[in-house]
């Protein structure tokens, strides 16, 4: 296929996937960096680099398509048993893109917001966050999620200390703890559901990435490993999301 007529048919699949059901919240576990890379003799660090143009790529096309939100899973909090070395690059690597990407993040419209531990990131890191973070508040585009450090399990057990300290003080009554109270004290307070969650690398598993929020997601998997997950995989993600009928528990569909 000719490099125009590739174009095209990226452009038809754009119409196509603005034309169905947008997904509101798309969650993507960024995975198979390290394979990418390996299978071509390459470090498993090269994965890494090249992973971040495919981060850029996702966050223009949910601009495109005006998808409200996007969390990426960028770093686990079971991910710091890898070697040092691919942990310092990895951070090296995220403090770059939230420096480098600000300008791309301010011209686009993005949000850029981040869940999951801070007392663990380098002060470094920690302070570019913080300063992407509040230069993109005030945006109205899409909602750019990093989850670094982030454990579902981690984030629930926080959130059940934290009720139950409210408990404790006589801030909050047992009684009165349901589903949206839980909901309220997780990091995606304030986000909506997850519509779409998207894996990368070939494994069918969560992997400790947003328990709570995809009970009643759509799954979509690819081989693909994330350094070559390409636009037109990402459309075909969506368009196929509004095919899924979704019953939530019930019968009729989009009840
Ligand atoms: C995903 O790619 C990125 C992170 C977990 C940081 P991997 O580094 O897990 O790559 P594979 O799965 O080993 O190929
Ligand atoms: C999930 O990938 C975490 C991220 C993509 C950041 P992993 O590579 O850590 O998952 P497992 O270990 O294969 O389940
Ligand atoms: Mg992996």
């Amino acid at each position: 296929m000719s490099e125009s007529s590739s174009l095209d048919h990226v452009d038809q699949s754009v119409e196509i996937a603005k034309a169905g059901e947008i997904p509101s919240h798309v969650a993507i576990i960024m995975d198979g960096n390290g394979r990418w890379a390996q299978n071509r003799d390459l470090p498993r660090i090269e994965g890494h680099r090249r992973g971040v143009s495919t981060v850029r790529m996702v966050s223009e096309v949910a601009t495109e398509l005006g998808i409200d939100t996007i969390t990426l899973y960028c770093l686990s909090s079971e991910n710091w048993k890898r070697p040092q070395a691919e942990l310092d690059f990895l951070m090296h690597l995220l403090e770059q893109y939230l420096v480098e990407e600000r300008k791309s993040i301010m011209d686009q419209g993005l949000r850029l917001q981040v869940i999951g531990r801070r007392d663990r990131l380098p002060e470094k890191v920690l302070s570019q966050m913080n300063q992407t973070i509040s230069m993109s508040a005030e945006n109205s585009g899409t909602r750019l999620v990093l989850a670094i450090d982030y454990g579902g399990r981690d984030e629930i057990t926080s959130a059940v200390r934290t009720i139950a300290n409210k408990v404790n003080l006589g801030e909050l009554e047992a009684e009165s703890i349901d589903e949206a109270c839980v909901n309220q004290h997780l990091y995606t307070a304030d986000f909506p559901e997850v519509d779409l969650m998207i894996r990368t690398g070939g494994d069918m598993r969560v992997s400790n990435f947003l328990l709570w929020q995809i009970s009643y997601a759509e799954f979509w998997m690819t081989d693909k490993c994330w350094p070559e997950f390409a636009k037109q995989d990402f459309l075909s993600a969506i368009q196929d999301f509004s095919t899924r009928q979704r019953r939530f528990g019930g019968l009729e569909v989009n009840e």
